[in-house]
């Protein structure tokens, strides 16, 4: 990790026109910065704004008040300095995995033999060297979001946005896929904003966390994640003091719920 900023956003607000001719407003006057190699969470209620500061991030939308930067240039527009992965894996159906893989690359104008090389090098990294051939009908959910996030990190981004990138695959292959995620982003020195309901997925997988209030969403704390290992997540799940952080996350959250008492039984 550097202190050079990869993504910031400053001062932003967010209205939307409802139907009735209102304005709604989503978001309110957020600031923060994400630095090279460093991955944050961000969590915080449904509707408080989370997907619509990733879409500011990307430049699918631009915002209200304030402005968003990317390698300190100002977001006017989709570009190729941020990929995006969001909940559903979006592979085009009549396309192998290897030229879903290659399909945001094919924009940057590469050589094929350079796109294929990239595609075939990702997909060995995550396991699915296999499965180039396939087409994603005949994958499981689980490998689907692998495929996804091989195609994410096919652009070579400055900055990953993640959108609850595993919040439909079951319990347990999104914790192999949580793994190899923080694996590959620890090994390629990436930068990532994460959006999860997952606080031991924020917890495990981030070097820190921001929590967004109830709409108009705004941060309401930052936690530090001060535990070693963030390519382990696994490992991590096991640190006693990620039962600590979640328990802070819960009550910033108003999740609620007191500690069981000492020596009472269940
Ligand atoms: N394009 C849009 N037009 C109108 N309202 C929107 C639009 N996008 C989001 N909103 C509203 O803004 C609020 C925040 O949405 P969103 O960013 O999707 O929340 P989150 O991802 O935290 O669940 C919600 O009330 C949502 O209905
Ligand atoms: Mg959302």
């Amino acid at each position: 990790m550097s202190d050079v900023i990869r993504l910031e956003y400053r001062d932003i607000t967010m209205r939307f026109a409802q139907g009735t001719g209102k304005m709604l407003t989503a978001i309110s006057g957020v600031s923060f910065a994400v630095r090279d190699g460093e991955v944050v969470s961000l969590i915080g209620p449904s509707g408080c704004g989370k997907s619509t500061l990733l879409n500011i991030g990307s430049g699918l939308s631009a915002p209200s008040e304030g402005q968003a930067f990317v390698d300190g240039e100002r977001v006017e527009g989709p570009n190729a300095h941020v990929a995006f992965m969001l909940q559903k894996d979006l592979l085009l159906p009549w396309r192998t995995i290897a030229e879903n893989v290659m399909f945001g690359v094919e924009i940057q104008r590469l050589p094929l033999a350079e796109r294929k090389r990239r595609a075939q090098t990702l997909l060995e990294s995550l396991g699915l060297a296999e499965f180039s051939g396939h087409y994603p009908h005949q994958l499981s959910g689980g490998m689907r979001q692998r495929v996804a996030l091989a195609r994410t990190l096919a652009v070579d981004p400055s900055v990953l946005l993640l959108d609850e990138p595993f919040s439909a695959v079951d319990a347990q292959t999104r914790m192999v896929l949580q793994r190899e995620l923080a694996q590959t982003l620890k090994r390629a020195g990436k930068t990532a904003l994460l959006i999860t309901h997952d606080l031991l997925e924020a917890v495990t997988l981030s070097d820190r966390v921001l929590v967004m209030s109830k709409r108009p969403g705004h941060i309401i704390d930052e936690i530090k994640i001060e535990l070693p290992g963030r390519d382990n997540p696994i490992a991590r799940r096991r640190e006693p003091k990620v039962a600590e952080y979640v328990a802070r996350l819960m009550d910033r959250l108003d999740i609620g719920g007191t500690p069981l008492e000492a020596g009472a039984t269940a």
